[in-house]
């Protein structure tokens, strides 16, 4: 009854918690006899837990340490990648109860890999444990992300609350394509203003408050725990899109309910791969992943499983590569502003949300990766990041952020741009803003004489106030 099919002597460490290993010596291909203790089993052992519990007050790099570590299928130190889109069984019944939803991923019953992969699972093992939630799921983007929590919890008819100053893709999804599509309303607030969206949420109508930990592009901090209070409040979930800020923020930490990333950015670092994850409850997750309602199972923005095998080997050093972005952003932020550059980052004493953004971060990583230089004018912006690229290669002009290069943008013009004029005037964004992510290529002082030659060019065209 129980088949086991022949097995490598170390495929007992396939996709296996430590805890399990020595327990475990059958292959992963199960009955559902098997699975029900016929084969005397004790599946309360090995329970190897979609996963496992993180404390919710611990660094996001202890509780990483502490996820669960997959082995590879002939003992490797790396785990092994399911690249496999369907999964057999051993009996038709197996099917049938897998379908039913009594048999799952949390037993290492998989079906197909739009629903769950066992990889992409890791790697949302080690999300929840990044951002301490209960669970989390990896979607092909960052947008993905969004669009789909926000599909699953919210319906037409109902309404968001965000705050005014988001990534211009997020921006136009709220304004534009949910109104349209899902009769989905956004009202846009400024969230460093507790009272204004304590106004905005209509109880029973507003499900969602939406807002970005530090905001894209203007780095304001949000209050995550005083914004949390409010809008439990009155029944509504917070999601936190935490893009700009993995390792520094922990917003489910501070009592947000959902954290929501683009992978693309920070945590991938390569600037090669376009991936998000969901972080939040087991119930949301699981709840995505319904084969009648759920929105990443049936919209289908789901990662594959070789992306989430890439990324997973990423993530134990994004806490050193996080140190030294923000190392380096600092050190730039002081110098820039001895210069008399008009320097918008959050760990300059002068910025409004200084002391809101100590008093929440995990303490040895800075106070984030990007700053702003504010230029005035689009020409300012353009003329000095094109000295800053094509004159002293200190950077690249490029959207996005978290490569080890640095990147810069102007962003009224760019990544903010399907925000009207007076959208970005809500919102802050001056038409000569740059927003620049710190690499951490070459040596500090390097790129540092990188950045006085192209201001020292800069200054020679006269632009230089
Ligand atoms: C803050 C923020 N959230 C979400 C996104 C969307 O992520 P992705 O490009 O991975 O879809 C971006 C992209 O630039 C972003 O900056």
């Amino acid at each position: 009854m129980h088949k086991t099919f022949p097995i490598n002597p170390k495929s007992q460490f396939s996709n296996l918690s430590k805890m399990a290993e020595t327990q475990f010596l059958t292959t992963k291909k199960r009955s559902a006899a098997v699975h029900d203790g016929v084969d005397g089993f004790d599946y309360t052992t090995k329970k190897s837990m979609l996963f496992p519990t993180t404390k919710a007050d611990q660094d996001p790099a202890a509780a990483l340490a502490g996820a669960r570590h997959e082995f590879g299928e002939h003992g490797g130190v790396n785990m092994s990648i399911e690249a496999s889109a369907t999964f057999t069984v051993m009996e038709p019944e197996t099917m049938r109860r897998m379908f039913a939803g009594e048999l799952g991923a949390d037993r290492d019953f998989f079906i197909y890999s739009r629903h769950f992969n066992p990889t992409v699972l890791n790697l949302g093992r080690q999300m929840a444990a990044l951002e301490g939630t209960d669970a989390a799921y990896c979607t092909s983007s960052g947008m993905a992300a969004i669009s789909s929590v926000l599909m699953q919890l919210v319906s037409n008819g109902q309404n968001v609350v965000a705050s005014r100053t988001l990534y211009g893709g997020t921006h136009a999804l709220l304004t534009h394509f949910l109104p349209r599509v899902c009769n989905i309303t956004t009202t846009f607030v400024d969230v460093s203003d507790v009272e204004s969206v304590r106004h905005a949420i209509v109880e029973g109508k507003t499900k969602v408050l939406y807002f970005e930990s530090v905001s894209n592009p203007t780095l304001a901090v949000a209050d995550i725990p005083e914004l949390s209070r409010v809008a439990h409040a009155m029944g509504v979930t917070v999601v936190v899109d935490n893009t700009f800020a993995p390792m520094v923020l922990s917003p489910a930490r501070l009592g947000a309910d959902v954290v929501v990333h683009s992978i693309s950015k920070f945590i991938s670092g390569g600037a090669d791969i376009i991936a998000g994850a969901v972080c939040g409850p087991a119930s949301l997750v699981n709840s995505m992943m319904d084969l009648h309602q759920g929105s990443l199972m049936l919209l289908g923005p789901t990662m594959n499983a070789k992306v989430a095998f890439e990324l997973s080997e990423r993530i134990p050093h994004l806490s050193l590569r996080m140190k030294e972005h923000c190392k380096r952003a600092l050190e730039f932020a002081k110098r820039m502003k001895k210069m008399g550059l008009k320097v918008i980052y959050p760990g300059l004493e002068e910025h409004p949300q200084h002391g809101l953004l100590k008093s929440m971060a995990h303490k040895e990583y800075g106070f984030g990766g990007l700053l702003c230089l504010d230029m005035e004018t689009e020409e300012r912006a353009n003329r000095l990041m094109d000295m800053l690229q094509n004159h002293s290669q200190f950077g690249y002009m490029a959207v996005s952020l978290g490569y080890y290069e640095t990147l810069m943008s102007c962003s009224g013009s760019s990544t903010s741009s399907e925000l009207n004029s007076e959208e970005k005037a809500l919102a802050g964004i001056s038409p000569g803003l740059i927003r620049m992510s710190i690499g951490y290529i070459g040596t500090l002082d390097q790129k540092w004489s990188q950045f006085e030659k192209a201001i020292s060019r800069f200054q020679d065209s006269g632009l230089f106030k």
